[in-house]
């Protein structure tokens, strides 16, 4: 039977280099704090139980409220910023774990699943006390370096502690391991902090297994996967790295991306096959687009919902609780928040609509705004089906308008609209009976 796996993730460093105010494991990355693209992967490789080793006070724990994973999730708090071989220990000591143990750094959020399980398999394989994802540079980054003698891992390097024959090594550790939990458990107590940093480095571990005589194992990952987020120019490439990656992932599930370059999407975005994304679209956190739509070129579309065939943009920005239902067309310039558009409804033109419905096959002309927020509170607008609004129409809420009514250009909308009506004015008192004769307005 395979050992019971755990998972640790080191995520209590002091991102000194990040020079920011939160922990950089919890900087925004594509919709999710950087941390969770850790725990994501993880879920793939299904280990019994992470412990994330977090610095003092509540802020991942808070951070990762809310997400259910499958495997349990403990803390282990780092009171100061050892070095990661003190940062490994106390999760160690957290686990109490005696199977395989993956040790992942919170910050390196590309690393694949099938890297991590390659890890497990080949330390398993190899009866390896440890097995290490390395890479290959040309040109490697300041990253510990991978010593060998005849092939065989005699130990890391960090960067700066390294002679100059040794930052020529082109293999580099990407701080992602496999280990024996008991193995590890019995070295990590000998680590000591001489070294230019004056901190336990958990590399060290490595030179010790090797001084008692165990065996370690490799696998080489791809250089894409390694990159730590230790600056924000670091943040910038990991950004365009997984970027990319989400966009190939919606083109090989049939969406065309005209210009993947300029095209950004969230992880937790879902897009239907055969709809096209033009230049400079922004799909933000859980949005959710059909098939056959055609969204942009410059669209923001955040916590939005798109039905089959409808088409937004150009210029249109979407907001939180937005349903554009199928075949709805949104046009340019037109800025939504909690706005429900019914089937075949058109937005064409500028408008601003917010806490409002919109029936089935609606028009709502250039430049109708709602007035929603009257200073203190926010009221909603409803829109009924096959409702004409004029041009500039200003709809004051809280305020009806019945299916097939009319409102003439330029109408200011303070009162419901009945049914097949037609309001016109500022504010918009003169109604007409669609089709009838002109009836005399009431004072509003
Ligand atoms: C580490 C490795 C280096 C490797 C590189 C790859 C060590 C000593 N060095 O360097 O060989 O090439 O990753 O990205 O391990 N952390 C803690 N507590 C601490 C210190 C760090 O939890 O006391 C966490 C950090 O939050 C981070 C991770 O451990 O998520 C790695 O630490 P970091 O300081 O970024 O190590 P690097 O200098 O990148
Ligand atoms: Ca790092």
């Amino acid at each position: 039977m395979a050992n019971r796996l755990d998972a640790i993730v080191l995520a209590a460093g002091r991102s000194k280099r990040f020079k920011g105010s939160s922990p950089k494991v919890l900087h925004p990355l594509l919709g999710r704090p950087l941390i969770a693209h850790v725990l994501e992967t993880l879920r793939v490789v299904k280990p019994k139980r992470v412990c994330l080793v977090v610095p003092p006070g509540k802020a991942v724990e808070n951070a990762l409220k809310g997400s259910k994973y499958p495997f349990e999730i403990v803390f282990a708090v780092q009171k100061e910023a050892g070095g990661t071989g003190h940062a490994a220990q106390i999760g160690l000591r957290k686990l109490q774990a005696t199977g395989d143990v993956l040790v992942l750094a919170g910050d390196a959020p590309l690393v694949r699943a099938e890297s991590l399980k390659a890890l497990v398999e080949a330390r398993r394989e190899e009866a390896a006390a440890s097995s290490i994802l390395t890479a290959m540079f040309d040109d490697p980054p300041p990253y510990g370096r991978i010593l060998r003698t005849d092939g065989a891992i005699t130990g890391v390097v960090e960067a700066r502690d390294a002679t100059p024959e040794q930052l020529r090594v082109k293999e580099i550790n990407t701080s992602t391991y496999a280990f024996d939990a008991q193995i590890l458990a019995r070295m990590l107590p000998k680590l000591t902090t001489d070294n230019a940093q004056g901190e336990r480095y958990l590399t060290d571990v490595i030179g010790l297994l090797v001084d008692a005589g165990e065996t370690l194992a490799s696998v080489e990952g791809d250089p894409s996967e390694v990159m730590g987020t230790n600056t924000r120019a670091d943040l910038a490439v990991v950004m365009r790295t997984l970027r990319k990656r989400v966009v190939q992932r919606l083109m090989d599930d049939g969406v065309t991306v005209v210009d993947p370059d300029t095209t950004y999407v969230d992880v937790g975005v879902t897009v239907g096959a055969d709809t096209v994304l033009h230049p400079n679209v922004f799909l933000y956190d859980d949005t959710k687009i059909g098939s056959g739509c055609s969204i942009g070129p410059f669209a923001v579309l955040r916590s939005t919902k798109v039905g089959d065939g409808a088409d937004v943009g150009p210029f249109a920005s979407l907001r939180p609780g937005t349903q554009i239902a199928k075949g709805a067309h949104v046009g340019t310039f037109a800025e939504m928040k909690n706005a429900k558009i019914g089937e075949g409804a058109k937005v064409p033109h500028f408008s601003y609509l917010g806490d409002v419905t919109v029936g089935k096959g609606s028009n709502i002309a250039a430049g109708t705004i709602t007035s929603n927020y009257d200073g203190k509170n926010k009221h909603a607008t409803t829109i009924g089906d096959d409702v004409f609004i004029g041009s500039d129409t200003i709809l004051v809420a809280p305020v009806r308008v019945g299916r097939g009514a009319y409102t003439g250009a330029g109408s200011v909308v303070t009162r419901d609209v009945a049914a097949g009506g037609l309001v016109y004015g500022v504010p918009a008192t003169k109604r007409e009976r669609k089709g009838g004769k002109k009836r005399k307005g009431r004072k509003g």
